[in-house]
């Protein structure tokens, strides 16, 4: 069974501590994805679930069974990598079946294997070809094929679609996710890909600096993210910030005054907030309506992507950039006037000392607005 659980799981290399006590449990075939920038410890948490490095302390535990001291063939668990990693002298046919020859499987247990992993990823056609003579999606698709041949538990993915191009990283990208479906088997999946994150996950993990800032699904880390990081990091492009300062606090919620006359309605617990109190107010750049009542938006420039624009500016008389999505055609003039409201449940509350987002009366919902 793939369930995994990590318990306080601790990384040092030398003095460098990289990953601080990671507690993370992960269920039988769920489709996890592990998202965070550069140098997070990522990779280095993919490698110690594999049994490729030793943990500095905490446990490890799969289908309920203590694997700290477990080889990765042990372990149950096959990964792949972003350098696909084939033996360049072996054909495709030799690489899916070397890792099960070493393991000693029967011939014809390996031919069954690398027949159904073959048929699975349309590689048929390739099987007694070199890697040189394979494109990089055909090849990705090889390393794949190994590690399914391999009947692992769990499947570890570490970036395994960034050497393709934009289209075979959509085509590859679909044919995982039918992988999953099929196979029902747990996957970790890292990516810096936003839209990979969103559309294969059952559940994000955003780490950061060697901590785990939040799990959920796609939709609750990018509806309620719990602070300032998750806010930044998921959503492209970012989430905008205006500092403000709470006005008032009622049952329903309480009002933030931004400046300009137009308070803002946040629902958030009133317990949380109190008069005067200082706060940043995170609105995404597709939660403005553009018309005749709201902020004063100037324009600086636009980006016309054909289906959408997104037009950045400033708030009259303040330097932070503003950015704001409109779907469609929109040709705002530099030095334009607009006026932005932000969308009724769409406005989120973070307190600026420690980051974390104050808690909301009622959960935001992504039905919870019509997208104009
Ligand atoms: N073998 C090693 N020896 C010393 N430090 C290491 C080693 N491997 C990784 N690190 C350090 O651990 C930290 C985490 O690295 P890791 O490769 O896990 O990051 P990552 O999140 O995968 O980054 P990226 O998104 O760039 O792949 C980094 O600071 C890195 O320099
Ligand atoms: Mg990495």
């Amino acid at each position: 069974m793939g369930n995994l659980k990590l318990t306080n799981v601790t990384k040092a290399f030398g003095a460098l501590t990289v990953l601080h006590g990671i507690d993370l449990t992960i269920d039988d075939g769920k489709f996890v994805v592990f998202v965070g920038p550069s140098g997070c410890g990522k990779s280095t948490l993919l490698r110690i679930i594999a049994g490729l490095e030793d943990i500095s302390a905490g446990g490890i535990e799969i289908g309920g069974r203590d694997v700290v001291q477990l080889s990765p063939a042990e372990r149950k668990i096959a990964m792949v990598f972003q350098s696909y990693a084939l033996y360049p002298h072996m054909s495709v046919r030799k690489n899916l079946a070397f890792g099960l020859e070493n393991l000693k499987f029967k011939r014809g247990e390996i031919d069954t294997r690398i027949a159904e992993a073959a048929r699975m990823l349309a590689i048929e056609p390739y099987l007694e070809r070199k890697p040189r003579q394979l494109s990089g999606g055909q090849r990705q698709r090889v390393a794949i094929g190994r590690a399914i041949v391999r009947n692992p538990d769990i499947f570890l993915f570490d970036e395994p679609l960034s050497n393709l191009d934009a289209a075979l990283r959509v085509q590859t990208r679909a044919e995982i996710t039918r992988l999953h479906r099929q196979l029902k088997t747990t996957m970790i999946y890292v990516t810096h890909d936003q839209v990979e994150a969103m559309t294969m996950a059952d559940e994000i993990v955003v780490l950061n600096g060697g901590r785990i800032e939040q799990v959920g699904t796609p939709l609750e880390l990018f509806d309620n993210p719990r602070n300032l990081f998750v806010a930044g990091f998921l959503g492209s492009p970012r989430m905008n910030m205006l500092k403000g300062k709470v006005m008032a606090v009622g049952e329903a919620g309480v009002t933030i005054d931004v400046g300009y006359g137009a308070p803002l309605a946040a629902s958030i617990d009133p317990a949380a907030a109190k008069p005067g109190q200082a706060v940043l107010v995170g609105i995404r750049p597709a939660h403005f309506a553009v018309g005749d009542e709201g902020l004063p938006f100037v324009v600086q420039y636009h980006e016309s992507l054909g289906t959408e624009t997104y037009v950045y500016g400033t708030l009259e008389g303040r330097d932070e950039q503003i950015i704001v999505h409109q779907t469609g055609h929109f040709a705002p003039r530099s030095g334009d006037l607009l006026r932005i409201m932000p969308l009724s449940g769409r406005v989120h509350v973070f307190d600026p000392d420690n980051g974390l987002a104050l808690p909301q009366t009622v959960s935001q919902r992504s039905d919870a607005y019509e997208h104009a």
